[in-house]
């Protein structure tokens, strides 16, 4: 009987907030035809609302029963992750994952292993939650229409971020709302520090533009260095701040790829996402500006996401990963300029001549503001901009193709040029 018709029988590697999630959608959805038959968990003396006999500790319960033909993971360690991914796809049995770390660093070899052993891995709900963006990008925009993906791909920062702005909630609490909630990641540092925005995007990129980039390689800031100063000045401009995560392709094929928080200005798409919503702009050469909003973390959005894995297994889907099979591979851009604002404590934190264009410079005693032009290079190769007391922000429309920089030079600085 294939996967199409026979039920599915499934073992769960993890019972936390999408876990149980999952577990509980599942029984409301019975026309689905699938069942999870054990469930293996970390903590056995955790109190679950389950019946006992569906959890175990040992994996091995759940790899050595020929009836479980559907393996979803949903731990939050990436590392025993791997372990049990990889272990599941060698033996041939379909996976489900949701985890993002695991997904952005080691996809080249998940990807191999699927195909080496016939195997789907289905992974919706890493990225965005209950926003099917992954198998938009893979199926539905051909790669040489794709200009751009913008997207709020964070719930949890989202969220601090609108307690702050719209309801005057300080960082903390915000935070540990988001963590009540059940938003954050179990090391909430990770959503902070713009480290599982950094994850999605990889993936998302690998689906968007067949560019597989390591995160490592992705300039990456979070919203812990955001300052009082730094939302009176968007408050003062009429922008939100919000931590978004972008790919935009330069007029060399290349892409320019960050994580960074960006100044929104109101009739920017992403402006009204609040909360633990996420939004996506994707951008192409003909359809011009098209938008994806949903939930982004969660216990019934995420769940809701690995729910349509499932059903995407009756009907034998798998990515096909089609725009990493094109002939000339797409790349980072190290070659791109960006358009931000810096506020800093000391003159000596930020230097002057990282700049290669200032459009205002303000300093006081214990407080400078600075707004400019940047080569991307200052980024990738200096920390300046990862000093705590540093708050480097995208200004709107921030991303600039570098061909058009030395274009505008040459017309307004004739002088320099002859
Ligand atoms: N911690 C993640 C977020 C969960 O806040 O977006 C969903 O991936």
């Amino acid at each position: 009987m294939s996967i199409q018709t026979k039920k599915l029988v499934i073992g769960l590697f993890g019972f936390g907030v999408v876990g149980e999630g999952l577990y509980r959608v599942l029984q409301q959805t019975p026309g689905l035809n699938a069942e999870v038959k054990r469930v293996c968990i970390k903590h056995a003396d955790k109190p679950r609302n389950a019946p006992p006999e569906l959890f175990t500790t040992d994996p091995e319960t759940l790899f050595d029963d020929p009836e479980i033909n559907l393996i979803i993971e949903l731990i939050d360690d990436a590392d025993a992750a791997f372990h049990l991914v990889t272990r599941a796809l060698k033996k041939g049995i379909a996976v489900v994952s949701a985890n993002k770390k695991l997904l952005a660093e080691h996809l080249d070899l998940l990807i191999e292993l699927q195909q080496k052993y016939q195997a789907p891995l289905l992974y919706e709900a890493a990225a965005c939650a209950s926003i099917p963006v992954i198998r938009n990008l893979e199926e539905y925009y051909d790669n040489d229409l794709l200009q751009r993906i913008c997207g709020i791909v964070n719930g949890s920062t989202n969220y601090i971020l609108s307690k702050i702005f719209d309801e005057d909630i300080d960082f903390e609490t915000a935070l540990r709302q988001a963590q009540a909630e059940g938003f954050a990641e179990s090391d909430p540092s990770t959503d902070v520090e713009g480290l599982d925005a950094r994850n999605k995007l990889c993936i998302l990129l690998t689906h968007a533009f067949g560019l597989r980039a390591r995160p490592q390689d992705i300039p990456c800031l979070g919203i812990q260095q955001l300052k009082q100063a730094d939302a009176d000045y968007a408050r003062e401009k009429g922008f939100a701040i919000k931590l978004v995560a972008q790919a935009q392709k330069q007029s060399d094929g290349q892409v320019a790829t960050l994580v960074l928080p960006q100044f929104v200005a109101p009739e920017n798409l992403l402006y009204n996402v609040k909360q633990e919503y996420n939004g996506v702009v994707i951008e192409t050469n003909f359809a011009d500006k098209q938008f994806f909003y949903g939930k982004g973390a969660g216990s019934f959005p995420t769940a809701s996401a690995v729910l349509s894995d499932l059903s995407a297994l009756r009907y034998r889907y798998r990515y096909e990963y089609k725009k990493l099979r094109h002939s000339v591979p797409t790349t980072l851009s190290e070659d791109y300029y960006l358009k931000v604002y810096v506020s800093f404590e000391q003159l000596y934190q930020v230097p002057r001549e990282a700049f290669q264009e200032i459009y205002q410079w303000s300093s006081a005693a214990d407080f400078c503001q600075v707004s400019g032009l940047l080569h991307i290079s200052q980024l990738l190769e200096h920390d300046w901009w990862k000093n705590d007391s540093v708050s480097l922000i995208l200004l709107p429309d921030g991303i600039i193709d570098a061909r058009t920089v030395q274009t505008k030079k040459y017309q307004r600085k004739p002088e320099l040029v002859f």
